[in-house]
């Protein structure tokens, strides 16, 4: 049979390029969750991987790796100022996250978007055989549906945004707004994380196109019912378990404990340096808290994860430095040689040292300002084999819809902040287990093989 049967499209290809001791360039898988939730069916179906590879050089012709297809989309140098930096993360991104950044609207933005999202449309009905389904992710891609089904009305087509879909009231801002409901609107089923954002499209088809939608559909403009509804994403939670229970992560545990030193006990922060995951407002509330003397430098280290992220975006490269001097100034106050507040890693950790992580954090403080779900907080309650440990939980995470006995908290209260670290600080044993092993069932019965049947039944394959 010509062409795949089951074709994937997102911005990122799921595979990093290195280069050999021999000196040839050659690819391995990035250790991503949904590649890992969708590979059965991309194996069952001779699957295929239609993404970007990062970076500008020309990228190689298609090629198979462990079983799919990947087919290298290319972005030159304008493509990723103005499609990837530009409209998606200076325009989508924070128009998605409540605007807490002011999003830039930007006509040639916008029409380098709808040109890639073309690109992106035209690779994948090369790609897909007669009555195939594709799989496309996220706010990069969100005109493709439509593209895709004036070249090939014969394929089925699923949609999932990964990130939070705004009221209509924000939405309204942006000038091409009607385009991108009519974009989506191409797809038979389109998925969201939480309940709220699936109303909040719904809304605007009433409002923008004038149709009637039902609970959780809505017949679109030709004729064609388009499911919508949530799905909230997870993450491989026997994976997590397992890995934490690992030998490697048991040596690393030892060492990490012994550079901590001493009987300091560990809160956690892990976040790609992005500025709704709230990292500022966090720093805020544990230096308020040792200047006020209810942690105690010599009892306590603050171990902040911090990747860099989007850094050609200048609200990136603001908030990094504004996150560093913070941390350059907890520890030149409560620092001792040697034993920071704050022990800051602005690089990304591989899982087994996150594992280890998870494994020794008293505390983690998951407290974005906005965020679709955030699987790291999913990841630390996988990772607590014991059952005890404090999940800090922002109410704006799409998860805090799930983990209700996390500790929630409103990043913005600072001082209502503070209490709830004092509050898990305390917390007796049987608190803490008893709100853990509430929170372990439900990740392991919500997995991301869960979330990837529950879709694909909906998109009608299996
Ligand atoms: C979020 C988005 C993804 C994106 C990821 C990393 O999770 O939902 O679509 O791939 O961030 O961001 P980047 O811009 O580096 O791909």
């Amino acid at each position: 049979q010509e062409g795949s049967t089951f074709i994937v499209l997102a911005n990122r290809l799921p595979v990093d390029s290195y280069t050999d001791t021999d000196g040839t360039v050659k690819w391995r898988r990035s250790p991503g969750g949904l590649v890992t939730a969708l590979e059965p069916m991309l194996k069952k179906r001779e699957g295929a991987w239609i993404g970007w590879a990062g970076g500008t050089k020309k990228p190689p012709e298609p090629f198979k790796q462990e079983g799919m297809k990947i087919v290298p989309i290319e972005l030159n140098q304008s493509d990723v100022e103005e499609y990837y930096e530009g409209f998606s993360n200076a325009t989508l991104w924070p128009l998605y996250h409540d605007a807490m950044v002011t999003p830039t609207f930007d006509r040639s933005w916008w029409n380098k978007y709808v040109e890639v999202n073309q690109r992106f449309a035209n690779a994948a009905a090369e790609e897909a055989a007669e009555g195939s389904t594709v799989f496309i992710q996220d706010y990069q891609l969100q005109l493709v549906p439509k593209m895709l089904r004036e070249l090939r009305p014969d394929v089925r087509i699923g949609f999932f945004l990964h990130i939070p879909f705004p009221p209509k009231e924000l939405f309204s801002q942006l000038p091409w707004r009607k385009r991108i409901v009519e974009g989506l609107l191409g797809a038979d089923l389109i998925g969201f994380q939480v309940k709220g954002a699936a109303r909040n499209f719904l809304d605007l088809t009433r409002d923008f196109l004038g149709l009637s939608p039902t609970e959780k559909s809505v017949v679109a403009e030709d004729g064609r019912t388009v499911q919508v509804d949530d799905y909230p994403i997870s993450i491989s939670s026997n994976t997590y378990d397992e890995l934490a229970r690992s030998s490697e992560v048991e040596k690393l545990i030892h060492k990490y404990l012994t550079d901590i030193g001493g009987n300091r006990r560990v809160i956690l922060g892990v976040d790609r340096l992005d500025y709704t995951k709230g990292i500022d407002r966090r720093l805020k509330a544990y230096r308020e808290l040792l200047a006020d003397g209810v942690l105690d430098p010599e009892e306590v280290v603050l171990v902040q994860v911090a990747p860099p992220s989007r850094e050609r975006v200048e609200s990136y490269a603001k908030m990094r430095e504004k996150i560093e001097r913070e941390v350059g100034g907890i520890n030149g106050e409560f620092g001792r040689l040697g034993y920071p507040a704050v022990d800051y890693i602005p690089r990304s950790l591989n899982r087994t040292e996150l594992a280890a992580l998870f494994r020794i954090a008293d505390i983690m403080m998951v407290t974005p300002i906005r965020d679709g779900m955030n699987l790291v907080c999913k990841e630390y309650v996988a990772s607590r084999i014991h059952c005890d440990g404090n999940l800090i939980l922002s109410e704006f995470a799409g998860a805090a819809q799930e983990l209700k006995d996390a500790w929630l908290c409103n990043p913005h209260d600072i001082n209502g902040m503070k209490e709830v670290v004092k509050a898990a600080w305390d917390a007796p044993e049987d608190e803490q287990k008893r709100r853990m092993s509430s929170m372990r069932d439900h990740v392991f019965e919500y997995d991301i093989d869960r979330w990837a049947n529950d879709i694909l039944e909906a998109l009608g394959i299996d």
